[in-house]
């Protein structure tokens, strides 16, 4: 999977582009990953539930409560923020802007959310490091999230922070 890691002069691109960028690179990694993750956080439960039960019961829940809310979250950018956001660059519609700009509140309580869901599941992880003598699995798992987490900063950030602001220029 592809994980972004790439400096790039935001100024220099149109919204446009820069939707492109955050729906090829972060939202197609996120819904792979997700994938792996929930298929990862049920069998590591099976497996070490007598061992490790209580870490992974919550580890188990936060993993399906972020993959609901994060699903939902893809959608509703892909189909209503994202073509809203486009349209208004070509067209400057200002009852356009008025709807973005309501729509966008929403978005930020859902990144809010999500980004609260990752500092439970840090806590609950350790910081996602496994504990000793951890199988592949576990591994692997708590690698998933961690690279999940670093890679919704950046995602988030790319909307908040340089899309979203872009509006308002
Ligand atoms: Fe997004
Ligand atoms: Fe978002």
């Amino acid at each position: 999977m592809k994980i972004d890691q790439q400096a790039t002069n935001w100024q220099d691109k149109s919204m446009k582009e820069i939707i492109g960028h955050i729906h090829d690179n972060h939202h197609v990694t996120t819904k792979e990953i997700l994938e792996e993750l929930n298929f990862l956080a049920f069998k590591i439960l099976k497996v070490h539930y007598k061992d490790h039960g209580e870490q992974l019961l919550k580890v188990h829940r936060l993993v399906g409560l972020m993959k609901t809310e994060l699903e939902a979250h893809l959608v509703k950018e892909e189909e209503d923020l994202f073509p809203m956001i486009m349209t208004y660059e070509v067209s400057g519609d200002a009852e356009l802007l008025e709807a973005i700009g309501k729509f966008i509140q929403g978005t930020e309580a859902e990144h809010k959310l999500i980004s609260d869901l990752f500092e439970e599941l840090k806590l609950v992880t350790n910081d996602f490091r496994p504990p000793a003598g951890a199988c592949n699995a576990y591994r692997k798992t708590f690698n998933f999230m961690d690279v999940l987490d670093k890679d919704i900063c950046r995602h988030f950030n790319l909307e908040s922070n340089v899309l979203f602001t872009r509006l308002n220029q």
